[in-house]
Parts: structure tokens; C-alpha cells; sequence
């Protein structure tokens, strides 16, 4: 068992005059940090519902959904899992996992959440669980750390953080920015998240739809198997289904994506929610309104099925894809931001 002990300081001392020390003269505490047990389990839920209050994270109601997206998976680890005990109550908890994605060039080792009770934070738990996390993930390997889950590096949480992706850590946890540049992070990348609502009146015409109509038919199912092992891994948990526009004549497919309904967040936010991912035009039938046509059809279905909102998450960099999705009404709503540093 290991202890960090957060000292008391002498509050007269002039040498020890800085903010940190000033709180800690407030009180001591103690703080044990150590792996993940299997009865930990409602203890991580209770912390959840009080660290994660931003629109990111839906409340949990049970352990159902913790089980489910994080616990469950084969590839997790209780090591990977550290959590920080004050005066017997957990107070908070930071997870680490590593990417298995087949095509990383070099071991990358992910930080999946950081989060300390509302409490206790500004005082070093968030940091000594960070230390930990980053140590467990070097121990196995990795050169490179990134903070926030995004694909193909996003082992755990997706269906549970985030929305309808991993998107990296959202700006709306504002308090993740400057934690993760405090420690020597820096922004690689940063997704958009865009929503359209469903209950509003939706504009379904262009003129190039109507040869688009006669030549194509789209079905949907679920899909025979996702991409790779991995990818079965990582967004198989949340069963989605795959959408497909197909040539009424060559039988191909001209479009594709996987829809899935975000039950955990349709709760959280009152709206019956489906998230929208791996979107994609079969390269010979681009720029000809395909695309649009194809995300019309599936909006209107889901439309249809009682849905009043629909996700979809894209890179930063990519400005056509944002401009697609702007002219189909969808809304910017918040940021995601994947950290990196070195080992
Ligand atoms: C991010 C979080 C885990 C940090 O935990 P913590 O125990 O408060 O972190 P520490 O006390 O170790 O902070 C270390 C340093 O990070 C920076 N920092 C942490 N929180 C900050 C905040 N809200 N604003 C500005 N800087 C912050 C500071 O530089 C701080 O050092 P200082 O207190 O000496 O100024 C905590 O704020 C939290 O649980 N937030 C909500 C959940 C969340 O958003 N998690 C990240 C996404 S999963």
C-alpha cells in the first residue's frame, strides 16, 4: 500500500507562502492511491456523478453503464485503473489503457479520464494520479502519452464520455486544459462536435437528388463485423448499425456509416439521441450530392423512429466535411482537444 501524505504547513513560515501551501495550512489530509478492486465499482460511480457535471458526461444511474463501456472489456486492467482514498472515501480516480490500434507506428499510452471530487481538487491528487497513470503506461511500453481517448487511441469510455466519438477531453471540462498543459501536454489535435436537431423542420431539397433517388436504395442492419479486432473493441460496445447506400444495379455500395442510439446521454440531455460515425462517400461517387442525400435519408429516418438529435464528430482541419455538415443545419456545440507529450 503505498501513502502520499499532503503535509501540514506552518502558516507563519515566510518561506512557505505559495497557494498550494496556504491550502494545505487549512487542514491535512491523507491520501492513499492504489489499483482498482472489484468492489471499488459504486464508489467510481458516486465520484462520477460529482467530478463530471459538464455536458460531456451523463450522470450514472448504476453501475450498469460503467460495466458496460469500461469494466467489461477484455482488454481492461485493474492497473490501469488508479484511484485515491482520503479518510476512507474514494475522491477520485485516473485511468490509463493502452492503444492496441494495429497500424500505430510507436506504443502509445492514453490517459482515459482524470477526475477528483469537487472537494478535494487543487491540492496534488489530480497530479499524483496522473504521475501513476503515466508510470503504469511507460512500465508497459509507451513512447508517447496522449491525454483524452480519440480513434483510433481511445481504448475505454466511448459511449460514456464524450458523445457519439471519443473526441479527446471536451473544453467544456474546463479544467482540463490547464491541468494536462501544467504537466507538459500540448494540444495535437482538436474535434468539433456538431448536433442537428431532429424536431425541426428539415430541408430536403436539391435538384440533384432526383437521379440520385432512382439509381440508389439504402438498407441498414447490423453490420457482419467492424473494421478489425480492434475497432470491435472499441466501438463494437456500443452496437451500432451500419447504414448503406447501395447501386440499385451493381449492387455496390456508394455510401456507408454506423449509427448508434447514445442511450446514456439521451437520458442525460431529454433527448432520444443517435450518434452518426464513420461517414463515408465511395470515392467514385463524390462531389455529386451523394453525400447529402444519403445523410438526408438517414436523418429523416431516425426522424421518423421519434430521434430529436443526431452527432457527428470531425477534425478540425477537415473544413469541407464542417461546411457539409453546416449546410445540413448542424450545430457546433463544443470542442474536443487531444493532449500528447513525450515519455
Ligand atoms: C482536472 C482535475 C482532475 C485536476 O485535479 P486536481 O487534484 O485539482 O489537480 P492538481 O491539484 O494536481 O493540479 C495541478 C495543477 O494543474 C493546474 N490546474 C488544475 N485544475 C485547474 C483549474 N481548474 N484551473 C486552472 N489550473 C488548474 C494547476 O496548475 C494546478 O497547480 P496549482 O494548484 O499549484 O496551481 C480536476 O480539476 C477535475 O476532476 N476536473 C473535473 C474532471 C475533468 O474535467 N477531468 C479532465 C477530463 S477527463
Amino acid at each position: 500500500m503505498n501513502l502520499h501524505v499532503i503535509v501540514p504547513v506552518n502558516y507563519n513560515d515566510p518561506s512557505r507562502k505559495s497557494r498550494r501551501a496556504r491550502r494545505a495550512a487549512r487542514g491535512s489530509i491523507v491520501v492513499e492511491f492504489r489499483t482498482f478492486r472489484n468492489t471499488d465499482t459504486p464508489r467510481l460511480v458516486a465520484v462520477w456523478n460529482e467530478t463530471f457535471t459538464q455536458r460531456g458526461t451523463p450522470r450514472l444511474v448504476n453501475n450498469t453503464t460503467l460495466e458496460r463501456y469500461v469494466l467489461a472489456k477484455p482488454i481492461f486492467d485493474p492497473k490501469g485503473l488508479t484511484v485515491a482514498v482520503a479518510d476512507g472515501k474514494l475522491v477520485g480516480w485516473a485511468h490509463a489503457g493502452m492503444s492496441r490500434h494495429p497500424f500505430n507506428t510507436q506504443p502509445i499510452g492514453v490517459i482515459c479520464l482524470v477526475g477528483v471530487r469537487p472537494a478535494l481538487r487543487r491540492q496534488g491528487i489530480g497530479s499524483e494520479l496522473l504521475k501513476r497513470s503515466e508510470q503504469y503506461l511507460r512500465e508497459r511500453g509507451a513512447q508517447k502519452l496522449q491525454a483524452g481517448g480519440h480513434w483510433p487511441n481511445n481504448p475505454f469510455y466511448m459511449g460514456l464520455y464524450g458523445g457519439c466519438e471519443s473526441p479527446g477531453f471536451l473544453q467544456s471540462d474546463a479544467s482540463a486544459e490547464p491541468f494536462f498543459v501544467k504537466h507538459g501536454y500540448c494540444v495535437e489535435q482538436k474535434v468539433q462536435v456538431l448536433q442537428r436537431k431532429l424536431d425541426q423542420p428539415m430541408k430536403m431539397f436539391d435538384p440533384r437528388f432526383v437521379p440520385i433517388r432512382g439509381r440508389f436504395d439504402m438498407v441498414f442492419g447490423p453490420p457482419r463485423h467492424l473494421l478489425d479486432a480492434w475497432q470491435e473493441l472499441v466501438h463494437g460496445w456500443v452496437d451500432p448499425l451500419q447504414f448503406v447506400l447501395k447501386d440499385k444495379q451493381s449492387g455496390g455500395w456508394v455510401a456507408r456509416t454506423l449509427v448508434w442510439e447514445m442511450d446514456a446521454f439521451s437520458f442525460y440531455w431529454q433527448r432520444p439521441t443517435v450518434g452518426i460515425f464513420d461517414f463515408e462517400v465511395n470515392a467514385p461517387y463524390r462531389k455529386a450530392g451523394v453525400g447529402r442525400y444519403f445523410l438526408s435519408l438517414i436523418m429523416k429516418y431516425i426522424q421518423e423512429q421519434f430521434f430529436t438529435l443526431a452527432e457527428i464528430q470531425l477534425e478540425d482541419t477537415n473544413g469541407p466535411g464542417l461546411d457539409f455538415l453546416r449546410s445540413l443545419d448542424f450545430e457546433h456545440v463544443d470542442t474536443g482537444q487531444v493532449f500528447v507529450r513525450s515519455v
